[in-house]
């Protein structure tokens, strides 16, 4: 089938890529004439395993095309994507004056039926929105050309985006139409072979389903973030409970890790949004609103325990960071945990040096050049002769420390774990304090105050 793409972000590149590998002819579309003139040559704007290939290899195949001419845009595709990005504003809610301007330019140049699909995650009522805006444009034209607008969201789990696209749990569409459905069938048939995946409903429920599976998967994470901050309360370790509820098959193993919180470009932002039209609409939504202000809180744990620590004595101390993207296998730095951390140790007057496999160029452009944030080679260059080490991203690479190493190399041997990688016993048992999430605090307090103890009789 002919394609088009409108937006070359993260969602409308890796659709795009994907769909040309299965053999649609797809061009793609964006306005940062920059980004296309990067993408003819082979360059690709974001990190994502596998994306890279499938670009260069479909480019050359004559199957892949990046321009900013959206007349040629909306001429190519039968079904015209719209995944252009939908910011957060300042109150929360989506910021859709991308999607508006892409209806209004297909309004503009549309000349023959389109199927008009709704990618990027917008509020629900976006699809009648984006129908209206290109039917006022149409008319102002005179002219009169026939199109339907769908929704049809994506569920990309950053890292393992083209994977998650090869090879969906389901793909939904949402519209009443049966030439809509008939289209986007033919579309996804690569991907919907063994058994049909490709669910139509109502395009409200449609829009609204994505914002549900979020907020769903980011209550989880608090849930288990809170039940952690008790378990420390309490002297249990929230791992054992974490085995224990998961293998009920009503709860499941997926997404009940408890952590620094959830970040990235979804979440936060979804459950936010979400609360805010619900706001809008007449409805509290409690439990959103909780599920938000736990995860503000549960940021700010790593600092907590490394003050802890530290009895608050950071001013003056360097502490090291492994890992500071939102999750592995990305350098998406967007509400990372890391950065509440980062923002707190500088604030307090220490300093802090760094090791992510692979943002520390994305760290760099947030933060920019400054004397109390060192960018390491590695992970080792950045723990010695640290006051503390902060594991902020679980890397394969952090799974594996070198206990005696670092205890030899760190300053003070403290280990903050926001990811609950290592064993609190056999940590303990290579002479470092180490203070992870949710795992029994009461033995923690005591192992503080004595190595605080000690510390202060090394210093006299
Ligand atoms: C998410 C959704 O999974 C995806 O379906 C949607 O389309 C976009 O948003 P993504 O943001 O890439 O994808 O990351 P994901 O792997 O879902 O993790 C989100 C955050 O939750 C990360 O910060 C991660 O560390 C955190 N997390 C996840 C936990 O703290 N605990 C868990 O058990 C799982």
């Amino acid at each position: 089938m002919q394609l088009t793409i409108f937006g070359t972000g993260y969602v409308g590149l890796v659709t795009a890529a994907c769909l040309s590998d299965v053999g649609h002819n797809v061009a793609c579309i964006d306005i940062d004439a920059s980004r296309i003139a990067a993408l003819n040559e082979g360059k690709i704007p974001i990190y994502e395993p596998g994306l890279k290939e499938l670009v260069i290899r479909n480019a050359e195949a004559k199957r892949l095309s990046f321009s900013t001419d959206s007349a040629h845009g909306v001429r190519h595709g039968e079904i015209i994507f719209i995944a252009v990005g939908t910011p957060a504003m300042e109150d929360g809610s989506a910021d859709v004056r991308y999607v508006q301007a892409v209806a209004d330019t297909i309004g503009k140049h549309i000349e023959s039926y389109k199927v008009i699909v709704n990618k990027s995650t917008v509020p629900v009522g976006s699809a009648e929105m984006v129908d209206a805006r290109i039917r006022a444009v149409l008319n102002a034209r005179g002219s009169n050309v026939e199109f339907d607008v769908c929704s049809n969201p994506e569920f990309l789990k950053e890292g393992s985006a083209v994977e998650d696209f090869m090879r969906p749990a389901r793909i939904i569409v949402g519209t009443s139409s049966q030439r809509v459905r008939e289209a986007m069938q033919e579309c996804y048939a690569p991907y919907n072979r063994n058994h049909d995946k490709l669910m139509t409903m109502d395009v409200r429920a449609a829009e609204l389903t994505k914002y549900a599976a979020n907020a769903m998967l980011a209550t989880k994470i608090s849930f288990m973030n809170e039940i952690a901050n008790i378990a420390e309360h309490l002297g249990a370790d929230i791992e054992q409970v974490r085995r224990g509820i998961g293998s009920d098959p009503r709860i499941g193993y997926h997404f009940i890790y408890p952590g620094a919180g959830y970040g990235g470009s979804c979440f936060p932002k979804d459950v936010r949004a979400l609360a805010k039209v619900a706001h809008d609409h007449g409805h509290q939504p409690e439990l959103l609103d909780a599920v938000e202000s736990v995860n503000e809180r549960q940021k700010d744990q790593l600092f907590a325990k490394l003050s802890l620590a530290l009895d608050g004595e950071i001013k003056g101390r360097r502490i090291a960071v492994w890992g500071l993207a939102f999750k592995p296998n990305t350098d998406d730095m967007r509400e990372a945990p890391s950065r509440a951390l980062l923002e707190s140790i500088w604030a307090a007057g220490g300093t802090v040096s760094a090791f992510d496999p692979e943002s520390m160029d994305e760290t760099r452009k947030i933060y920019g050049e400054r004397a109390d944030l060192v960018l390491a080679k590695n992970a080792d260059e950045a723990a010695k002769g640290a006051d503390a080490l902060v594991i902020c991203t679980e890397w394969k690479q952090f799974r594996v420390a070198d206990f005696e190493w670092l205890r030899q190399n760190l300053r003070n041997p403290i280990i903050v774990d926001g990811r609950n990688l290592y064993d609190p016993e056999r940590v303990r048992q290579q002479g470092l304090l180490y203070l992870a999430i949710g795992r029994g605090d009461s033995l923690r307090q005591a192992d503080v105050k004595s190595m605080q103890a000690e510390r202060k009789r090394n210093v006299a």
